[in-house]
């Protein structure tokens, strides 16, 4: 891992993004700056609507129109936020995959399931359709799936949950992409397929190194997949470093109040809500729900700072 760690496959640096409403303007995500390496799994965690998605959609310009990016991109050295969406298609479906948010219902409902991960596959590769199939049902056993190869000419509605989530997953990673956004890939799953999706989630960095960026609000799938993991809270990033760090000694309050909030530790859930994006306080953003705030978080926007190891936090007082 740590050889791997020294090979960067995203630079991202002061990524924004803003959305022109009729009311006010929206910033979403505010000066994102972080690294994805290759082979590893990151994990960017945070209660709804503090950015997440926005983030991902923003990374591979999935964005609707009414959204602008500013920051700079790199991927494998290439600044992908000015690049063309020609340019940039090309790269998704191939090397750059994603398995969209509420992915339940992304599945073409008038398609065979087999099909539908076939035609990711016959996009990219030039193989004639029996090559695809045999393909396509080999990684479907890989993954799984109950009753093959009936399952394959079956429709989405034929399917479970967790049948589908493994379909979406099929289709995302068929191409072997080096690079596979996740979006929520448990939300809404019962326990025993939430389990599931997790594990073959990790088998599949392991059999093929592919770099996973892991968007979630639940703290325990971060746990269980992530390498690094990214703490965001309305917007920017206010904590980072390894796992082991990051979820078991948080030093930001937001964490630390993620930590305490879950059933194990007594379900003590932090105090308030997070702010709308466009009603953002001044300060630190976290300062009116922490309970260690002073006159100066109300007034000073606090800077990431450096713990070392690859640690950063945004907090006047944190120490590691
Ligand atoms: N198309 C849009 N136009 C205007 N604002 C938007 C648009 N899409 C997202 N937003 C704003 O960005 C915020 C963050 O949305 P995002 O979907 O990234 O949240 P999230 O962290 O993924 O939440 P969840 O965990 O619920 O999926 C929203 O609350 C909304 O204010
Ligand atoms: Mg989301």
């Amino acid at each position: 891992m740590e050889e791997e760690q020294t090979r960067e496959l995203w630079r991202i640096e002061r990524l924004q993004v803003f959305f022109k409403t009729r009311g006010n303007d929206i910033m979403a995500v505010n000066e994102f700056s972080l690294s994805i390496y290759q082979g590893e799994r990151l994990c960017l965690l945070g209660e709804s609507g503090c950015g997440k998605s926005v983030f991902g959609m923003a990374l591979l310009k999935l964005l609707p129109e009414n959204a602008e990016v500013l920051g700079k991109a790199y991927y494998k050295g290439m600044e992908t936020v000015g690049m063309s969406e020609k340019t940039f298609a090309r790269l998704r479906g191939t090397e750059i995959a994603v398995i969209p948010q509420g992915a339940g219902s992304s599945l073409d409902p008038t398609m065979r399931c087999g099909k539908q991960v076939e035609e990711c596959l016959r996009l990219h590769e030039k193989e004639n359709s029996q090559v695809c199939r045999q393909k396509v049902l080999s990684l479907l056993k890989r993954l799984e799936l109950p009753r093959l190869p009936g399952i394959a000419r079956d429709y989405p509605f034929e399917l479970s949950g967790g049948m589908k989530q493994r379909i979406l997953v099929a289709a995302g990673i068929v191409c072997h992409p080096q690079f596979l956004l996740v979006d929520e890939p448990t939300k809404g799953l019962d326990w025993g397929c939430r389990d599931k999706v997790i594990t073959l989630l990790k088998k599949l960095v392991e059999d093929e190194e592919t770099s996973v960026l892991l968007i979630t609000h639940d703290f325990n799938v971060a746990k269980s997949l992530a390498d690094r993991v990214v703490v965001m809270y309305a917007g920017e990033i206010v904590e980072y470093g390894m796992r082991e760090d990051v979820l078991e000694r948080p030093v930001h309050p937001y964490s630390k109040g993620l930590l305490a909030a879950l059933p194990q530790n007594g379900f003590q859930a932090i105090e308030g809500f997070s702010p709308p994006l466009d009603q953002i306080p001044k300060g630190c953003r976290f300062h009116p729900r922490c309970p260690h705030a002073t006159g100066r978080c109300a007034q000073e926007h606090p800077n990431l700072t450096d713990l070392g190891e690859g640690r950063e936090v945004r907090c006047f007082y944190a120490e590691g």
